[in-house]
């Protein structure tokens, strides 16, 4: 892996990065490549979609009524593989009208659903939602969605978000099918020091928007073209929560511990008052372009976005 990990600067246009890295194939390879995954995977869809209905459990005919309206308001054209099996997710890639996309499945009987707890409580969103397992999921969903769409306005890394309905929520796909983004854990870090930096400004850019990621480390950061992003948002609470100082002093933990044994001398009590301290000038090296305006966490509404 090599790259220099620029900053994504605030309200960026992935588009357009893609355009510009992709040097090596002409317009007319692109064209013909796309068209032949198309027919595949346009072929694939209806044994994909018996596919999913095998699979009952998971993806029940309202999950399925979901996907259908997704397919129906133009967000996805086919599906492609699974991308990744989790145990309240399962994420796959699929073709939409302009580009591939991700789109993520939340399980509504999710068998981690006491873990989701930690994060549910006492997080004024999910007020008067109570035990409903079914309730619970579909906030979350939308609670990824909002979390995204402001971790990228904050001039954070993320997937573009593109649709969310029920339990489904499709957003950008970090690299293609046939050169998938890769976990930071899976590569190996050439620049860890850069990596760290960006990281670490990610991390505090996070907090100046008003957010915690609460499950942050080197399998929720994905790397593709020597850009870094940060994925999986959806239990990242607010700096309110009566959790936040712990999912915080975990995520600098487990960051801290990573770059660590990528032979950086990093202790995660620094990493939390980098993270808590306002960025003095950011306009100064990293940050390229910061965001406009980042609002203080401690004036941040929390009710906002769900
Ligand atoms: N937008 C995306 N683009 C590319 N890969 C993605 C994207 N979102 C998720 N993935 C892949 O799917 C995996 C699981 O996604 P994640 O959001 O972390 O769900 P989980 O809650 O199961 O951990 C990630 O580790 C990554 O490999
Ligand atoms: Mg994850």
């Amino acid at each position: 892996m090599s790259g220099e990990f620029g900053l994504a600067e605030p309200d960026d246009v992935p588009g357009d990065e893609w355009e510009e890295l992709d040097v090596s194939d002409t317009d007319a390879d692109k064209i013909a490549r796309r068209q032949d995954r198309e027919f595949d995977e346009f072929r694939q869809r209806v044994k994909d979609a018996d596919q999913l209905k095998v699979e009952g459990s998971v993806f029940d005919e309202a999950t399925l009524a979901a996907v259908y309206k997704l397919v129906q308001d133009g967000h996805i054209d086919a599906f492609g593989g699974p991308i990744s099996t989790g145990k309240e997710a399962h994420v796959f890639e699929a073709l939409a009208p302009e580009a591939e996309v991700a789109v993520k499945i939340y399980r509504i009987n999710a068998t981690d659903f006491s873990q989701m707890r930690e994060y549910l409580e006492g997080d004024p969103r999910f007020d008067g939602i109570g035990s409903d397992k079914k309730a619970v999921v579909l906030a979350w969903t939308r609670k990824e969605f909002a979390n995204l769409s402001r971790a990228r306005k904050a001039g954070v890394r993320v997937p573009e978000t593109i649709a969310v309905e029920r339990n489904v929520l499709v957003m950008e796909l970090v690299g293609q099918a046939d050169d998938r983004a890769r976990r930071l854990a899976e590569v190996t870090v050439e620049n860890p020091q850069t990596a760290y930096e960006v990281v670490r400004e990610y991390m505090r850019r996070l907090y100046s928007a008003g957010l915690i990621h609460g499950d942050l480390s080197e399998y929720n950061l994905i790397i593709h073209e020597g850009e870094l992003y940060v994925i999986d948002l959806g239990q990242a609470v607010t700096v309110h929560h009566p959790n936040a100082r712990s999912f915080l002093e975990r995520d600098c933990r487990n960051v801290a511990s990573f770059f660590s044994r990528q032979g950086l001398p990093v202790d995660p009590d620094d990493l939390i008052d980098f993270v808590t301290t306002p960025d003095p000038d950011p306009s100064s090296d990293l940050s390229e372009s910061p965001p406009a305006d980042p609002p203080d966490p401690a004036e941040s509404s929390d009710r906002s976005d769900v």
